[in-house]
């Protein structure tokens, strides 16, 4: 594809994240949409004369934030009161936060431009139709229906597909908040990625591929009436941010439409998969990021996201090109979320999101994330720690089973060595394993598929020392693993446990922690 100069500025070569900018006759409005080819033209293509390749940012830090590292003493007594629950934590208390990508991101100052532009009116917003421009041009798709974050789109569409109890939703692999609307309305999940999707240390570049074969046979067995729709998490987050390929997912889409069943994607993590896709994918290669996200966009019936990952702001939504369905689900925006023209967002946030769909298309953007992680990774991994490979998005995933294997399951290794980590380091990371299934209803604890620490990485927020101290940390954990001890419960909620469930330590192996790290450190915070 040709590159063009922008018609207004010249500055072509900056990629089209500023082209939303320009201002014409008072309204900020996509004005021209071009897609630059970005072949060659990443982050990834500087090479070093010293032959070691650092990952360089593609943009400089403009606003900080102050940090604070408190003394290891008060990182234990934190953890304690919030209950050995990374969720609970005060973020005044957290040095590096972790946690999770949602909301976090950094924003680019074209994002804060455009937020004083917002239109703020209950109905008919010009920075709605701002919105809804850029998802049709980011996705080709006729109708955006907004609300406000991921879980409220996971909701809608649960109550619109379920309608019968007992019907399945087949995906390559949950996600809390879908497998929590999906089941609390009698609906059943089922998990069929390919089987290298729980290979810790695999090769495999796409371990959010859809084993075609087993979605075939449920459909035989249960038939289109005993599915309700079939879900792809596009840069599938529990298995540690691993993507799904082009060509898979429009095998699983010839599949759905040969037999009528709506195609669901989660495009929460797109732009991590889009980036994969183009490095990992012999037919993406030539393409630009745009024709990727388009040729997802036409497999699908339906796409939804949380615009605090996709996008970079905060915020949901749904696409799709399917009138009835868009009626459909129109009826239940103003219900749960608020009119059709904010659903639930404020503008600010509308105008920011607007714009980061744009910046999602420039690989510059999307590739900081994937590449940050792919260096923490493989340094993680000359250290002999066992963390999750190939490199995914999202953050870095350590195996807390094989990391802590003298724990038993139901003494939640990944849950233990989360609050590790803060009190070795202050970085705050989040338990993926068991703590966040929901119990069975028999009382027995349903075992995860894997038990991870992540150690989420928003984009563009930490600079490379910040990574190099995590990764220290790790180590002198690593090293010091067997002092580490489980975890059980104090209080433990009925749904969605891991966000406000406490726990205690299995004795006192966190006070013999601290004496460990201060006869390593000294006085070192
Ligand atoms: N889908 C995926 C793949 C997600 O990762 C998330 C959120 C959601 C849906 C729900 O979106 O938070 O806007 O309601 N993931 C966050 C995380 C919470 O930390 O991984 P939301």
């Amino acid at each position: 594809m040709e590159e063009k100069l922008c018609a207004h500025c010249g500055l072509g070569k900056f990629g089209d994240s500023h082209l939303p900018l320009h201002q014409i006759s008072g309204t900020l409005i996509p004005v021209e949409f071009t897609v630059q080819n970005s072949i060659n033209k990443t982050m990834a293509n500087i090479k070093f004369f010293s032959g070691k390749t650092t990952p360089i940012e593609m943009h400089r830090v403009r606003i900080i934030q102050k940090l604070n590292l408190l003394p290891i003493d008060q990182r234990l007594e934190a953890v304690k009161q919030a209950g050995n629950n990374t969720f609970l934590l005060k973020n005044a208390d957290v040095f590096l936060d972790m946690l999770t990508d949602s909301g976090v991101n950094a924003m680019s100052n074209d994002q804060l431009a455009a937020m004083s532009q917002a239109d703020d009116s209950y109905a008919g917003s010009a920075t709605f139709y701002r919105l809804e421009k850029a998802l049709q041009d980011v996705f080709g798709m006729k109708y955006f229906l907004p609300a406000h974050q991921g879980r409220a789109c996971e909701h809608i569409l649960a109550k619109l597909f379920i309608t019968k109890k007992g019907q399945v939703i087949p995906m390559n692999y949950h996600f809390t908040t879908a497998k929590a609307h999906i089941t609390v309305l009698g609906g059943e999940i089922l998990e069929i990625p390919v089987k290298e999707a729980f290979d810790i240390d695999s090769t495999c570049p796409f371990k959010g591929n859809l084993d075609i074969d087993a979605l075939k046979k449920v459909i035989a067995e249960r038939g289109k009436e005993g599915i309700a729709f079939v879900r792809m998490e596009s840069g599938t987050n529990l298995i540690g941010g691993q993507p799904f390929s082009l060509q898979n997912f429009r095998e699983v889409s010839a599949v759905c439409r040969k037999h009528g069943i709506p195609l669901v994607q989660d495009v929460s993590l797109l732009s991590d998969n889009l980036y994969f896709c183009k490095q990992r994918e012999d037919i993406c290669k030539n393409m630009s990021i745009h024709e990727i996200a388009l040729a997802f966009a036409e497999a699908s019936d339906i796409l939804y996201f949380s615009g605090r990952k996709l996008g970079f702001a905060r915020g949901g939504g749904i696409c799709t090109n399917d009138k009835q369905f868009y009626t459909s689900i129109r009826d239940f925006v103003p219900l749960y979320e608020g009119f059709l023209t904010y659903g639930g967002m404020s503008v600010r946030e509308m105008e920011a999101l607007a714009v980061g769909m744009y910046e999602t298309l420039d690989e510059d953007v999307i590739s900081q994330g994937p590449q940050f992680i792919e260096y923490m990774v493989n340094e993680l991994v000359k250290l002999g720690v066992p963390v999750v490979t190939p490199p995914g998005g999202l953050g870095c995933h350590i195996d807390a089973r094989d990391f802590l294997s003298h724990l038993k399951p139901t003494e939640y290794p990944a849950g233990s060595l989360a609050s590790a980590m803060y009190i070795a380091s202050g970085v705050r990371g989040m338990e993926r394993g068991t703590l966040s299934e929901q119990r069975n209803e028999d009382g027995t604890e349903p075992i995860a598929q894997m038990e991870l620490l992540r150690l989420a990485l928003p984009r563009r927020v930490f600079t490379m020392s910040q990574i190099v101290y995590a990764m220290d940390r790790i180590y002198w954990l690593y090293q010091n693993r067997k002092l580490v001890g489980g975890l059980k419960w104090l209080d433990e909620p009925k749904i969605l446990r891991f966000f406000f469930g406490t726990l205690e330590p299995i004795g006192d192996w966190q006070q013999k922690l601290v004496a460990k790290f201060k006869a390593d450190f000294g006085d070192s915070l």
